[in-house]
């Protein structure tokens, strides 16, 4: 019987809800299609946005959406789309399958999704190809609160009331997509153009006190485990910096995704072996070591952990969707996707301390999705049925937990715990803990034994099913969560059997 230990007295780090944010590029069919079709659409919309998948979306309460991109952010020019739709300025969508871009959702409809998901924004500017200037503007244009030529034409634009923009990314993957740039060149420029991210909300005279009214602005930070840009980075942000300004940022970024073949094979989602299943769990568990070393030198400049890290890409990246254009990155979602993501989610919340934002790459259509849409159809995938479980973790405070776990696996470099887990105290002061079972055969009994808390009332739910299965346009609801009525209330904690295969949300209030 695996020993579970629950300190409920050693509360740790605040989740913040942002750990379950997402991210929405314009790529393929997330945008277009998957979020909005348009106002005069057959499909039923609000202001353009669909309402099943905004509802869908709703429903796990996503906290924060990034936009535009991912690569496609450091080519967008902002001005091409505002203003009457018919007027806007087509352009190539260089990065992603070399379509024409039509420019009908810019920055107006992106604030008018976010009011209907009824999220945080998070918009990335363009460094790679935009000026200082552009992006200057572009922080006027949304939140400047008074009269400026700016302001009146995003007033003449409908929208009179500046937009809130919670947080800004001066460019993404400057290393690579957005500039090829060395850490130096790129962190000189960070501090140029983030001398321009004007914070018109921001405490007089008070740079370093940091307000939710306020824009906070993330860095690209590495691809996953480029050290020496982290390093480099962070000791030219914080280089002839006042104290006071604290390297002039709030949050620095990483990306990583679960290739289980490597990059350039990725290998299929939804045909693969029980070899592929555990080694694709192993390269999503990689992604500890990457926050614990990233953070480790993010603490040598930062050792209060005011800086966020942002992991504002992760998830699985698959060959897609045979049939498809290569260039829309669509590929479907099973139980595996499920076990990427209830892993990934246990460990930022154990790592909340320093990780403050994590977006899973993409909301719709796009890579690890939580929706899939087929022109009027939509389905929710196995993956936002662990986000609709774990969303009781969000803005809930990490408890002291530690589960003893056995090495299983098929092959010697792939080698995975059986279990992972993490456990919170919501707001209302229920105990919310989430359990994965990596294996493909084994269930595991599991003693609990919680201090600290004294909660009597048992609920549970479970996602389990062969690591196949997935939800189809033919069968929407294969995959689903179903009442877990095997977690049993005894003296001093909780006595189950996780099956093989499942990830587990245990409620004790
Ligand atoms: O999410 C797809 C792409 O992956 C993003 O555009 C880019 O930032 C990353 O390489």
């Amino acid at each position: 019987m695996a020993k579970y230990i629950i300190n409920a007295e050693n509360r740790k780090s605040k989740i913040n809800r942002e750990l379950y944010g997402h991210f929405s590029e314009h790529l393929g069919r997330c945008i277009y299609e998957g979020l909005y079709v348009g106002e005069d659409s057959d499909i039923p919309n609000t202001n353009g946005m669909r309402n099943d998948v905004v509802e869908a979306l709703r429903e796990i309460r996503v906290p924060v959406l990034r936009w535009p991109g991912g690569c496609f952010a450091d080519e967008y020019h902002w001005r091409e789309g505002i203003g009457p739709k018919s007027e806007r300025k087509r352009m190539v969508n260089t990065n992603w399958g070399g379509v024409v871009e039509d420019n009908s959702f810019g920055t107006h409809e992106f604030f008018e999704l976010c009011r209907q998901i009824g999220c945080k924004t998070y918009i990335n500017g363009n460094v790679g190809s935009g000026t200082v200037q552009e992006m200057s503007e572009w922080i006027e244009y949304m939140t400047f609160d008074g009269e400026s030529p700016l302001a009146l034409e995003r007033a003449k634009n409908g929208h009179p009331e500046p937009f809130k923009v919670d947080y800004f990314g001066i460019g993404n993957e400057n290393w690579g997509c957005g500039g090829n740039m060395t850490p130096e060149y790129y962190a000189n420029l960070y501090r140029r153009y983030q001398s321009f991210v004007k914070q018109y909300k921001r405490v007089p005279d008070h740079p370093e006190i940091v307000t939710d009214e306020m824009i906070h602005r993330i860095a690209c930070g590495a691809n996953v485990d480029d050290y020496e840009w982290t390093e480099e980075v962070l000791r030219t942000l914080f280089r002839h910096c006042e104290d006071k300004f604290h390297g002039h940022l709030e949050g620095l970024s990483l990306h990583y995704y679960t290739h289980p073949e490597g990059w350039q094979i990725k290998g299929s989602a939804t045909d693969f072996d029980a070899k592929t299943w555990y080694k694709t769990l192993a390269k999503t568990l990689y992604i500890e070591e990457l926050i614990r070393r990233h953070g480790a030198i993010m603490d040598q400049y930062d050792p209060e952990k005011k800086i966020g890290m942002i992991v504002d890409e992760w998830g699985t990246w698959f060959t897609v969707e045979p049939g498809t254009n290569p260039g829309f990155l669509y590929q479907q979602n099973t139980m595996r996707d499920a076990l990427v993501a209830g892993i990934n989610l246990n460990i930022f919340n154990k790592h909340s301390d320093r990780v403050k934002m994590a977006n899973i790459a993409q909301m719709v259509n796009v890579l690890q999705s939580v929706v899939l849409t087929d022109g009027p159809q939509m389905l929710k995938t196995p993956t936002w049925h662990i986000f609709n479980m774990y969303k009781h973790h969000q803005d809930a405070t990490l408890v002291d937990s530690f589960l003893e776990t056995e090495t299983i696996g098929e092959e010697e470099e792939y080698l995975v715990p059986n279990l992972t887990e993490s456990a919170s105290i919501d707001g209302e002061g229920r105990l919310q803990i989430t359990v994965t079972n990596l294996s493909l055969t084994e269930s595991y009994p599991v003693d609990a034994r919680i201090t600290g808390f004294a909660g009597e009332k048992v609920s549970a739910e479970i996602l389990c099913e062969e690591m196949h299965a997935l939800n189809t346009f033919e069968n929407p609801d294969a995959v689903h969560t179903k009442a877990f009525d095997g977690v049993e209330k005894v003296h001093g904690g909780l006595k189950f059997t996780i099956p093989a295969c499942s990830v587990l949300h245990i409620t004790v209030e």
